[in-house]
């Protein structure tokens, strides 16, 4: 078993903060810059995260007591963030409800399949799950920290929970890791884990998109699915291949989340935000 203790070093512990944002009804539905098509793959992620935060949560708690006091001080804070995270963003998917978008039906679907994970996979495989999907929220925080432009258009009040939550997402991106380093290690569970969850990831997101579109009846607007899919994919370059090498150096047998270190870019969004 190895002990990677190099997440230590950046932060003793990830700071929980409570945010309290409000919704009021007065924001767009089409808060990212007037855009159906990022607006909708971010709210489809939204519904996710509640039930898929309280996932990571238990994968990662289950480890807890065997780990350095130091480490379990850092699972402390990863837990605590990640719970007001599906607090916060319980309250932003309830204001999507009321817009007439199917939240609470993609929140019950994906409590349905997590589930059958907790009850089909070991404990090693949930915890590798864990750091798979962390990795994704790392490097989309990642590329919204460090690319000012991309969350730019969207509404103020909806951008501060966006940005609060890639600001954390940065803090404790290597907590779940260095938990599996230390209490599992396997480099095939951790890569296998990754390339299941990545088409998962890919299904299921493009699923809950499409049924946020068609409770639009937006879902043959060929013209908004082209012009998004460019932005996503072109050659821009579009945001989800900006991720692309991020991604890949996942699958290095040396990779450890800091080695992409976001401190600067953190700093900078957290004095804005005036997040301490
Ligand atoms: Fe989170
Ligand atoms: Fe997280």
């Amino acid at each position: 078993m190895t002990v990677v203790n190099s997440a230590l070093s950046k932060f003793n512990r990830p700071q929980p903060r409570r945010m309290d944002f409000v919704f009021d009804d007065s924001i767009p539905m089409d808060w990212f810059g007037g855009d159906p098509f990022k607006t909708m793959v971010l709210t489809a992620l939204s519904a996710t995260f509640p039930e898929g935060e309280r996932f990571f949560v238990d994968s990662v708690r289950h480890y807890q007591k065997n780990v350095s006091p130091e480490l379990a001080a850092q699972v402390s804070g990863f837990i605590g963030q990640e719970a007001h995270h599906g607090r916060e963003h319980d309250a932003f998917n309830q204001f999507m409800q009321r817009k007439g978008l199917p939240m609470k039906r993609i929140e019950q679907f994906v409590e349905g399949g997590l589930k059958f994970m907790r009850k089909r996979l070991s404990p090693e495989r949930q915890l590798a799950m864990t750091c798979a999907l962390e990795h994704f929220t790392a490097i989309l925080a990642e590329m919204a920290l460090e690319n000012p432009d991309f969350f730019g258009p969207m509404d103020e009040r909806v951008k501060a929970l966006w940005y609060w939550h890639a600001i954390e997402e940065s803090e404790h991106k290597a907590v779940a890791f260095d938990v599996f380093q230390d209490q599992v290690g396997s480099y095939w569970i951790r890569s296998s884990q990754m390339a299941l969850n990545t088409l998962e990831f890919a299904f299921f997101t493009t699923l809950h998109t499409y049924s946020l579109f068609k409770a639009r009846g937006i879902q043959r607007d060929w013209r908004m699915h082209l012009k998004g899919l460019n932005e996503m994919l072109g050659n821009n370059p579009g945001w989800l291949r900006k991720m692309g090498k991020a991604y890949w150096s996942y699958y290095k047998p040396s990779f450890h989340p800091w080695q992409r270190d976001t401190n600067q870019a953190m700093n900078h969004w957290k004095q804005v935000y005036g997040i301490v």
